[in-house]
């Protein structure tokens, strides 16, 4: 076991994003902050890519009812390097200038972005057992890419949803993080993968991620095309409707999702990007005997084998756009917009 003791060897300031009211892109400034000392057990790391998520423009509208710790800074994931411990970190596996991944989840503080202010900012304090090593052939992006969105499919889609081969399965919302991966999941397993998403430009990236079939939900009813392709789910009849829907949209989606739900099939949420109070049609859960399973989170084994997948390309992040700090209204302003496909990365 080495024992670090790590003094930074730069300005006493150091540049973040930061917002200090609820509001839209408008708000978001690049800021100097005080330079994050590393407490004990911690380290400190040089962000060189932070990941920005559906739930970032929900936490700057102050919609999330989370307190938002004043001035917040956007941003759950983030890659970089270490760059100093504090005192008494003991780590047996980490080094100054190893490049990691963060686990954005700290337990007893909650996660970065949400309930810490995020990672969108150049030099980040966090516990030294929250850095897992990237690997070789990964990029800072890519690994950015990873966690809250893809952790969060990966648990979804193999432990909670047990996906497997040969299944139908419909991704509502495919075109964001959480879905890009849950596609890349369900094709890697051999599903049989119907994906929704907004925009040409959209559905033609979905096909390319390996989607089988795609529909335009600005013009096109997920309903319609599901009873087209696979047939309409009849009472007490094998046959027909989508095995397993990924839904973490809510709002309309929910109710009018139980109707093409299979038989037995299993409705797999994690979110409610369009609202989590919907109306609900209970008469389609125990006719067709639907199972709905909630999914909150990821596991650290789950980043990891995600870090592995990505080195051997296996499965590649999907990302977006990569962006300056300067340009984070912008990016935040196309996930408003609808208009990412994939991961946004800010480059601070
Ligand atoms: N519980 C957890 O641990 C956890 C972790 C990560 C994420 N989540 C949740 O999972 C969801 C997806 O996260 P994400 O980061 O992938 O978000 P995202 O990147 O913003 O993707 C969401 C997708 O949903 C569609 N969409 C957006 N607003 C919509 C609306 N009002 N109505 C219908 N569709 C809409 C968009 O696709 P189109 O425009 O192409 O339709 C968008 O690409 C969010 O609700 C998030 O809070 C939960």
């Amino acid at each position: 076991m080495r024992r670090r003791t790590g003094h930074l060897q730069h300005d006493r300031r150091v540049k973040a994003v930061v917002y200090e009211r609820h509001g839209g892109p408008e708000e978001l400034r690049v800021r100097e902050v005080a330079d994050p000392e590393p407490g004990p057990g911690e380290a400190v790391v040089r962000v060189r890519a932070a990941g920005l998520n559906g739930f970032d423009p929900m936490m700057l509208a102050g919609s999330t009812g989370l307190k938002v710790p004043f001035p917040m800074t956007p941003c759950g994931d983030a890659a970089g390097e270490v760059v100093a411990f504090g005192p008494d970190t003991e780590t047996s596996a980490l080094a100054e200038g190893d490049r990691v991944m963060l686990d954005p989840s700290i337990p007893g503080r909650g996660m970065f972005g949400e309930t810490i202010p995020g990672t969108c900012r150049e030099l980040i304090a966090a516990p030294a057992s929250a850095l897992v090593p990237i690997p070789d052939g990964v990029g800072f992006s890519a690994a950015a890419s990873i966690p809250v969105a893809y952790g969060t499919a990966l648990r979804m889609m193999e432990e909670r949803g047990r996906v497997a081969g040969g299944e139908k399965v419909l991704v509502l919302g495919a075109t964001g993080g959480v879905g890009c991966c849950c596609v890349q999941l369900a094709k890697r397993v051999g599903a049989e993968v119907m994906a929704t998403g907004r925009g040409e430009w959209k559905l033609e990236r979905l096909r390319e991620l390996g989607a089988d079939h795609v529909v335009d939900t600005a013009s096109q009813d997920f309903v319609e095309l599901v009873r087209e392709t696979w047939g309409k789910p009849r009472y007490k009849r094998p046959g027909g409707g989508a095995a397993v829907i990924v839904n973490y949209i809510g709002g309309d989606t929910w109710a009018r999702s139980l109707k093409v739900l299979a038989e037995g099939g299993r409705m797999l949420t994690c979110g409610a990007t369009a609202g989590y109070d919907p109306p609900t049609d209970i008469r389609y859960i125990w006719s067709f005997e639907q199972t709905i399973i909630g999914s909150d989170g990821w596991t650290r084994e789950g980043l990891e084998r995600l870090l592995v997948m990505a080195a051997d390309r296996s499965l590649v992040p999907v990302v977006h756009a990569e962006r300056s700090m300067e340009d984070a209204h912008v990016a935040m302003r196309e996930l408003i917009d609808r208009d990412v496909f994939g991961k946004s990365i800010l480059l601070p």
